[in-house]
C-alpha cells in the first residue's frame, strides 16, 4: 500500500486532523465567511512552507492591494518580510481578471508557478473568479486547467472563497479536499470552528473541532474523543492503591484511591475540592508526576493554597503548563471510574440526623461556623454507600 506525500501545515493541530498534513501536490478550498480565518490560514501554511525550504506564489484575485494585506499579516507573528519577494510571492490578477478574464488569469498563474518554481501556491478569492464565469463549467475549466498545471509542477494548491459552496458545486467536486471554516454564537460567547468536508485519498478526524486565532495566527484545538479514540497504549489499570494525600481519607476507601481510576470531587462553592487536590497532587514524585489542569485559577493563586505548610508543592521548580491539550493525558492515563466522592455540605436533609451524631463526639464541631463537611462515598467496586466522617478544611 503506498503512502502519499504530506506537507505539514504548520498550524497547531490542524495537521493531526489531516492525519498528517495536506496531500502533497493536492488542491484544496478552504471557504468560510469574511473574518472566519481563510487568508490567516493559508499565509501561516505558506510562511512556514517557506521557513522549511519551499517556494510559495500567494495569488490575490481580489481587489485590496498588497500593502494592506502586509499591514494586516505582520501583526502576526509568523509573517517574515524578509522573506516576500523571494521564497514567498505576492502576485495580484486582480487587473488581470477584471480585464481580460479567466483564460488570461490561469495563464498568468501558469507563468508564474513556473517562475517562482512554486511548491504551494494559494489563490485568494476565488468567488471573483466564479463571477467572471460564464457558466460552471467555465469555473471547472478554471480549476482544472490551474490543478493540472501545479500537479504537474508538484506544487499543492489553496483555493480561498468567502462562500459556501454546496457539496454538489462543480469546485467542491474537482478539489481533493475541502476545509471549512466558521464561527459560532453559544449564548453570548463566539467559538471559531473548523471542519474538514472533503479529504479524498486521505483519512481525517472529521465533525467541527474548535480553532482561534491569536498572535501567533490559527491554533486548531481537536476534538479529544476523534484525537485520543483509540488509547496510544493498553490500559494499564490493576487493583492496587494510591495514597489520595489524606491518610484519614485513604482509611475510609480502603487504602486509598484505586489506581488508573478517576474520581469526580464535587461539591458547593468553597467546601475544599481544590484543596482536596491539591494535597493528592502532593504525593507526586519525580517517577509518578503529577498534574494539574485548571481553568480558572493560575499557578501563583493555587500556590497561596498550599495545603501543607514547608511540603514541597508538586509544580515548584517544574514547569506549569496550561495546555488544554494535557487534558488529553489525563484521559489516557485514567481507564476506568472507579469511585465518586461528593462533599454536599452542612445540614442536607437526610444528613442532619448522621451530623448531630457527629458534634456529640467531636466538641469542636458544636462551635458556631465549624468547618466541617460530609463525604460520601460511592465505590463501585464494594457497591457500598454511606457517609464515613468529617473533615476539616485547615492547615493540615
Ligand atoms: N492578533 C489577532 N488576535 C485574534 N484574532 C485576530 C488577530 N488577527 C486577526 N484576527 C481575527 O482574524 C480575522 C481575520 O481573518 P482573515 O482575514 O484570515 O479572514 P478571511 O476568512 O480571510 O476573511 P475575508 O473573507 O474577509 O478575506 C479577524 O476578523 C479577526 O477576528
Ligand atoms: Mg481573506
Amino acid at each position: 500500500m503506498e503512502k502519499l506525500n504530506r506537507l505539514q501545515s504548520g498550524i497547531e493541530g490542524l495537521d493531526a486532523l489531516l492525519k498528517g498534513g495536506l496531500v502533497s501536490g493536492a488542491s484544496y478550498i478552504i471557504q468560510g465567511r469574511p473574518g472566519s480565518g481563510k487568508t490567516i490560514l493559508a499565509n501561516q501554511l505558506g510562511f512556514h512552507h517557506a521557513r522549511n525550504g519551499g517556494r510559495v506564489l500567494v495569488a490575490t484575485l481580489l481587489a485590496e492591494s498588497h500593502d494592506r494585506l502586509f499591514q494586516f499579516l505582520s501583526t502576526l507573528s509568523f509573517f517574515d518580510a524578509s522573506r516576500v519577494g523571494a521564497e514567498i510571492q505576492f502576485v495580484s490578477a486582480f487587473d488581470t481578471l477584471e480585464n481580460e478574464g479567466l483564460d488570461e488569469v490561469v495563464k498568468l498563474l501558469r507563468r508564474e508557478i513556473s517562475r517562482q518554481r512554486a511548491t504551494v501556491m494559494v489563490v485568494d478569492g476565488l468567488l471573483n473568479a466564479r463571477s467572471k464565469a460564464d457558466s460552471p463549467i467555465d469555473t471547472k475549466k478554471f480549476i482544472s486547467e490551474l490543478q493540472g498545471h501545479a500537479a504537474f509542477a508538484g506544487c499543492t494548491v489553496l483555493f480561498l472563497t468567502s462562500s459556501r459552496l454546496d457539496d454538489g458545486s462543480p469546485e467542491h467536486t474537482m478539489v481533493d479536499g475541502v476545509i471549512e471554516m466558521g464561527e459560532e454564537l453559544f449564548g453570548t460567547r463566539s467559538v471559531r470552528r473548523i471542519q474538514l468536508r472533503k479529504t479524498r485519498g486521505s483519512g481525517a478526524l472529521t465533525g467541527l473541532h474548535e480553532c482561534e486565532i491569536n498572535d501567533d495566527g490559527l491554533v486548531v484545538y481537536p476534538r479529544l474523543e476523534s484525537l485520543y479514540g483509540r488509547p496510544s497504549a493498553p490500559d494499564s489499570a490493576d487493583l492496587t492503591r494510591i495514597a489520595s494525600g489524606i491518610g484519614s481519607l485513604d482509611g475510609i476507601l480502603g487504602g486509598g484511591l484505586h489506581s488508573s481510576s478517576v474520581t469526580l470531587v464535587m461539591g458547593p462553592s468553597g467546601i475544599g475540592k481544590t484543596t482536596l487536590g491539591l494535597k493528592f497532587l502532593s504525593e507526586s514524585t519525580a517517577d509518578a508526576p503529577g498534574l494539574h489542569f485548571g481553568f480558572y485559577e493560575s499557578p501563583q493563586r493555587l500556590r497561596l493554597k498550599r495545603p501543607i505548610p514547608g511540603h514541597r508543592y508538586p509544580g515548584d521548580g517544574r514547569q506549569w503548563r496550561t495546555d488544554h491539550r494535557l487534558a488529553a493525558h489525563y484521559r489516557r492515563s485514567a481507564g476506568r471510574a472507579g469511585c465518586a466522592i461528593a462533599a454536599p455540605g452542612r445540614g442536607k436533609g437526610h444528613q442532619a440526623p448522621v451530623h448531630r451524631q457527629l458534634e456529640r463526639h467531636d466538641p469542636r464541631l458544636q462551635q458556631p461556623g465549624a468547618d466541617h463537611r460530609f463525604l460520601q462515598r460511592t465505590d463501585e467496586r464494594t457497591a457500598c454507600q454511606g457517609r464515613h466522617g468529617v473533615c476539616h478544611v485547615g492547615d493540615a
